[in-house]
């Protein structure tokens, strides 16, 4: 199968810094798509070029997030959901251009901070409908993990300690599901109506019940990526610069 990976992305100062990164990993997946969706009404050209040059398959779209569910200029970033308009936007351009009845694929939300071993990749290529992971450094934790019964080996609950009530206590990065499934499933999509931190569970609740999640990573016993942040860098000085009407970076990408 073909995997898709599925990037939102923003224009901000570490941009290109974190697509380039990405995209030296994704390179080294075989039979990868990326389909990377700006958060803007139009595709910038920092990530039309990033991508022309990095010869990978990819579908570039571009899905503004709404003005009343953009973050604010000091608003604390966990107060609003992201990636919500943008993975939708990719999974209608899935609906639209594949087909549940001859194309094989697996459909995977992969945030561009996030770090992704080669191994994750693999893993998820012999879903049938979901398959779940751990993911490392993420909701206070090292490690969010799926907790498996000892004798069916299925997933009975989560490790989680934030909000431990969700019926799917993983992050995005900690899921795949298979094409035909998400494609079976018409009306499954991200919501902007759902409590803060509930996506991941307001998604898969519509596509699996949790006995039916396939667990990888030998049976959720590794950690294969990590929910990285980078830290926003200090530009004191540029905004100095920039009230004198000069910048540093005049004639040059950053
Ligand atoms: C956590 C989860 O790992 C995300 O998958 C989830 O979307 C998010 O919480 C949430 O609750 O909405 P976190 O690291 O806090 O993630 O979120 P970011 O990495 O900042 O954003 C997730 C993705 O959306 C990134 O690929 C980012 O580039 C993109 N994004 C972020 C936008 O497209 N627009 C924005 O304004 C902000
Ligand atoms: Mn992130």
């Amino acid at each position: 199968p073909v995997i898709y990976g599925i990037t939102p992305t923003y224009a901000r100062p570490v941009q290109k810094a974190e697509l380039t990164r990405m995209s030296h990993t994704l390179r080294l997946v075989r039979n990868f798509h990326w389909i990377i969706v700006e958060d803007a009404e139009t595709p910038s050209s920092l990530v039309t070029n990033l991508l022309k040059c990095t010869f990978m398959n990819y579908t570039h779209l571009a899905a503004p997030t709404p003005a009343s569910w953009k973050r604010k200029l000091k608003e604390p970033k966990w107060k609003k959901p992201r990636g919500v308009s943008q993975r939708n936007a990719a999974i209608r351009w899935l609906r639209q251009n594949k087909n549940r009845d001859t194309d094989r694929g697996i459909v995977y939300f992969a945030d561009d901070d996030n770090t992704y071993s080669l191994n994750v990749f693999e893993e998820m290529r012999s879903i049938s409908k979901v398959g779940v992971w751990p993911v490392g450094l993420v909701g206070g934790l090292m490690v969010e993990k799926p907790l498996l019964d000892s004798v069916t080996g299925r997933v009975i609950g989560w490790n989680s300690h934030w909000r431990p009530e969700r019926e799917f206590a993983i992050d995005m990065a900690g899921f795949a599901v298979n094409l035909q499934h998400l494609l079976s499933n018409p009306n499954a999509e991200f919501s902007f109506n759902v409590e803060r931190g509930f996506q991941e569970s307001a998604l898969l609740s519509q596509l699996v019940k949790i006995e039916e999640l396939e667990p990888k990573a030998d049976n959720c016993t590794k950690v294969y990526v990590w929910h990285t942040r980078t830290e926003e860098p200090y530009l004191g000085d540029e905004k100095a610069l920039r009230s004198k009407g000069q910048r540093s970076d005049e004639n040059i990408e950053v």
